[in-house]
């Protein structure tokens, strides 16, 4: 077995490199999107997991991952417009597209199982919902506003275009945790989407869908807080380290 992830990284750099690390340290409940800054081994103690145990089978799935040809896109190498291009036309679609569905969802579950899990569906329709809203407006912020001045700022750079974007970024990424926590409280009222034995074919769906979301959101918060934001820091660094300001 090859060592190519090892204690010492920042969870977010492990996911850059591996992407399918984001579905192990979903499994142990390890957040690599908002908390990407965090060192492995910090987290590792923070949850109580076996270290050897976990670092071992991250290193195995990588390898598995490239015998098997499985192709490990490393977005930290694509340029600026092409990490928007993807997030844009995967991650923002993906929420457009189940937004709808899940809206009218979660209020027919509430509808007819209120009278059993009124309390736990009640707080999963108004958390959902206060998702969905968030979620619009931030895609549209991004969308209108922040990533075009990133595609423009990346083919004309300069200081002065970096400072605004950090400062827009900056608010982005609280938004981001924002989202991360009603993902999170989405997760505790429903005891980790535990079913109930009552549960009928659309609310276990609507569970399922959730989690699917859950998923898609981790890795879409992750392209733009470890990959995107993180190239907009670091060159903010070459500019100072350069002194061409
Ligand atoms: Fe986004
Ligand atoms: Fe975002």
């Amino acid at each position: 077995m090859s060592v190519t992830i090892t204690a010492n990284e920042k969870l977010g750099d492990i996911v850059v490199k591996f992407p399918q690390a984001s579905e192990i340290f979903k499994r142990y409940g390890i957040d690599f999107c908002c908390g990407g800054d965090q060192i492995l081994a910090d987290a590792l103690e923070e949850h109580s997991v076996d270290g050897t145990l976990l670092i071992n089978v991250l290193n195995q799935t990588y390898d598995e991952a490239v015998k098997q040809g499985i192709e490990i896109v490393d977005w930290s190498t694509v340029s600026l417009s092409q990490l928007i291009h993807h997030i844009v036309n995967t991650h923002h679609a993906y929420l457009q597209q189940v937004f709808p569905s899940l809206t009218e969802l979660t209020a027919k579950i509430l509808r007819v199982h209120g009278k059993h899990h009124g309390e736990v569906l009640a707080q999963v329709h108004r958390l959902f919902n206060r998702l969905r809203m968030d979620m619009e407006e931030h895609m549209i912020k991004e969308e209108e506003a922040v990533f075009p001045q990133v595609v423009n700022y990346e083919i004309e750079p300069s200081y002065e275009k970096l400072e605004v974007l950090i400062r827009d970024i900056q608010e982005l990424d609280r938004e981001h945790d924002e989202t991360g926590n009603i993902v999170k409280e989405l997760r505790r009222v429903t005891d980790n989407y535990a079913l109930p034995e009552d549960a009928c074919k659309t609310y276990t769906s609507v569970f399922e869908k959730l989690q699917e979301l859950e998923s898609n959101l981790f890795q879409h918060i992750h392209l733009e807080n470890n990959v995107l934001f993180v190239h907009l820091l670091n060159d903010r660094k070459k500019f100072e380290g350069s002194q061409l300001i």
